[in-house]
């Protein structure tokens, strides 16, 4: 039998059924950094319908398109401003042989996804079509090159094939329709090297890795940043002995996160209760502590800071929707991830002085997706609003804030804060704060104080649902859409706003 969620000390302060926050917003504060855009990151693998169908759908398709990329989609990234895309996989990237994608469709080979539900992979997406997609809207693009089942060289003949001006791999790329090389930074250098992407130890793939990464050279003025496959969770030993045996070698080391509790029963997406949509939230919550920890063994063997924190992999992953191929991870998106991904992109700003990129999984059809697609159709999902709320944030100075929230524990034993924030003054001074009331049955009213400053103006957007498991489906009005927030009152110089339950919000401060 399920326990019931037990709340200890819930709240700071508790009125009538309202929970009270009081949110210091220190813009006074000096020396705080920048949040890089690349915390708003996305992941794109040939997996289930996230290439094929959600992104590209070729240029004879009946489906809108523009040179092959879907029309609906591609509005939907560029008002996200999708800063870096990682590609083409995941586990996918480590049985990805780059000469399989490029030249002409037809002599293209097709290959099962071995990975991924056995589907026929016909190469129709390749480096063209995924860094001319990058090209076209200002994202900058992430490899994830093949270690587990690929050479040094094919590695090698990649990076120089996508950003060498001249040699025989330009001239084959100039055949193939592209004269110029692309600029290309992020190259990870394997994929989950402990798992799918090779199965091995730390200690082996550190060496592994230094000899991938030596042959991935610089072309003309192209500068690689080489990510190192990082730990699965809170594996630190993994941290530590590539730290310790690889870090001169690398620009960043990467990590992967999924907000699961048991792999065998993962629930469903859309039908949850009240105990299992906590434990997710206190599951999700737990990046926290990992990143921390990592950070303090990267802090360790690398006090100049040099070496970055990115979590490449990230987001919820429940059972797949029924109807749907098991390995195509399709699943829908609530109102519950909305706040899973306020409450990560808030706690991500506090480590951005060694966290510089994240990538939720994935951007389309996909886990935790931007959007998900039903042949011509298309919704935007909870997740997607809050990516484009919190968005602000991307190129800000990070502002301080503090609390005094209360936590509670889920059914499966963890503490989280009741209440998160995060905020940040964008380049025109403007201050932004990211909201979540992640409390099912209590609104709460946040009360704002500043270091000196006396807004003029405060202004909101709200993201809430009927219901918490509410989707946004095919065919259906959305179920899940922002609103002005018009909560937000003066009274005696205090501004007071109040979020609904399970709510997300940004304010925009003047
Ligand atoms: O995102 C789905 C899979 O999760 C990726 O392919 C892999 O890297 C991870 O295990």
């Amino acid at each position: 039998m399920k326990k019931l969620l037990t709340i200890i000390a819930l709240l700071g302060a508790c009125v009538a059924g309202m929970a009270q926050i009081k949110l210091s917003v220190h813009e006074s504060a000096t020396g705080e950094p920048e949040i890089p855009a690349e915390i708003f990151g996305q992941f794109s693998e040939h997996l289930g319908r996230c290439i094929y169908e959600g992104i590209w759908v070729g240029p004879d398709s009946s489906i809108p398109n523009v040179n092959g990329y879907r029309t609906d989609v591609l509005e939907a990234f560029k008002a996200l401003k999708v800063p870096v895309l990682r590609w083409p996989g995941g586990c996918f990237a480590d049985e990805y042989h780059w000469m399989d994608g490029i030249g002409p469709k037809e002599n293209r080979p097709k290959l099962v996804n071995n990975n991924w539900g056995g589907t026929v992979e016909d190469n129709s997406f390749g480096t063209h079509e995924f860094l001319n997609l990058c090209e076209m809207l200002g994202i900058e693009p992430y490899i994830s090159a093949n270690v587990g089942s690929g050479t040094v060289e094919e590695m090698a003949k990649w990076v120089e094939y996508m950003t060498a001006p001249n040699g025989s791999m330009a001239e084959l790329r100039a055949k193939n329709g592209r004269k110029e090389p692309w600029k290309v930074k992020y190259l990870g250098v394997g994929n989950e090297t402990w798992g799918c992407g090779g199965d091995m130890t730390a200690q082996y793939y550190s060496d592994v890795y230094k000899r991938y990464a030596l042959y991935s050279r610089n072309y003309g003025d192209n500068k690689l940043f080489k990510v190192a496959c990082g730990a699965s969770g809170g594996d630190y030993d993994w941290t530590r002995t590539m730290m310790k045996n690889a870090k001169r070698q690398m620009d960043g080391l990467s990590v992967h996160f999924y907000s699961v509790e048991v792999w065998e029963q993962k629930g469903s997406a859309t039908v949850f209760t009240p105990a299992e949509y906590y434990n997710i939230l206190a599951k999700t919550v737990e990046i926290d502590e990992i990143l921390r920890n990592h950070i303090a063994i990267m802090d360790a063997y690398d006090p100049e800071n040099r070496v970055a924190l990115l979590l490449d992999e990230w987001g919820t992953w429940y059972d797949v929707e029924p109807g749907h191929n098991p390995g195509h991870l399709f699943q829908q998106n609530t109102m519950r991830d909305a706040i899973v991904a306020a409450l990560n992109i808030n706690i991500f700003t506090k480590y951005v002085q060694r966290l510089k990129m994240a990538n939720i999984a994935q951007i389309v059809n996909v886990l935790q997706a931007m959007v998900l697609t039903n042949g011509p159709e298309m919704v935007l999902t909870p997740t997607y609003h809050v990516f484009r709320m919190f968005s602000v944030h991307q190129n800000a100075t990070r502002v301080p804030v503090e609390y005094n929230a209360g936590t509670l524990m889920s059914e499966t034993g963890r503490v989280m804060e009741s209440f998160s924030a995060a905020s940040s003054r964008d380049a025109a001074g403007a201050i932004h704060v990211t909201l979540a009331n992640p409390l099912l049955d209590k609104p709460v009213t946040v009360e704002l104080a500043f270091d000196s400053l006396k807004p003029k103006t405060v202004t909101g957007e709200v993201l809430k649902a009927a219901k918490v498991n509410a989707y946004n489906d095919f065919g259906k009005a959305p179920a899940v859409a922002p609103a002005v927030l018009k909560d937000i009152k003066k009274s005696g110089g205090v501004w007071k706003v109040t979020l609904p339950p399970a709510s997300v919000a940004v304010l925009e401060i003047k």
